[in-house]
């Protein structure tokens, strides 16, 4: 199966996903890590890994165009799956209906609450007792989409952003590789929003 990973920024999702497939624990290829942004400190990681490793800017762009532009490459690279790894844009509804349930984003909050930025400071702030993260599959629409894989971690006193956030992450990590497992298994059917594992 070969995955084709969207990044934004710093890349620990999508290390992960590549440490998953080194160990053997992922039956899948990294064909491309395309972020939006030069400064992505992602996309060295990924060339430092022998990875093919594209940025393509979005700054000025329309989504529609900005969109064929990055559906062009992966379909160069013969993608078949793509995760979204701290991608921080929505993707047009041409976009989604090329990959039809084949879209994957991670997303730091148990969804449907605190979508969008900050999850975690949302989190934090309402002052929920348990926080998490969510691995679904992508549809037009932010941060929604049917439900892969949730994972919850508590909300200590002392929480401040940075550790609630490091805490979520751990979970991020484990959830994404588990979720990718799953789409690539197959062995689901969807019931209107519910993924039902066979
Ligand atoms: C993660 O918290 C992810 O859930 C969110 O953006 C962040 C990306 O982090 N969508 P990284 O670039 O994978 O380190």
């Amino acid at each position: 199966m070969k995955l084709g990973i969207l990044i934004s920024g710093r890349g620990s999702n999508f290390q992960a996903i590549a440490d998953s497939i080194a160990a053997g624990a992922l039956d899948a290829q990294i064909a491309v890590v395309i972020s939006n942004r030069a400064d992505a400190p992602g996309l060295e990681i990924a060339r430092s890994r022998g990875l093919r490793a594209v940025c393509i800017p979005s700054k000025g762009l329309d989504r529609e165009v900005y969109d064929g532009l990055v559906l062009a490459e992966l379909a160069a690279c013969g993608v078949e799956l793509v995760c979204l790894a701290g991608f921080m844009r929505l993707l047009s509804a041409a976009f989604v209906r090329a990959y039809p349930n084949r879209i994957l984003n991670i997303h730091p909050s148990l969804l449907p609450a605190f979508p969008g930025l900050d999850a975690q400071r949302q989190a934090l702030e309402h002052g929920v007792r348990i926080a998490g993260c969510t691995a679904h599959m992508v549809d037009e629409n932010l941060d929604s989409g049917p439900i892969l894989v949730q994972a919850t971690v508590p909300v200590l006193d002392d929480d401040t952003v940075e550790t609630l956030s490091a805490r979520i992450l751990i979970e991020e990590h484990r959830i994404y590789t588990e979720a990718i497992r799953l789409a690539i298994r197959g062995q689901y059917r969807i019931e209107g929003r519910r993924i039902i594992f066979q």
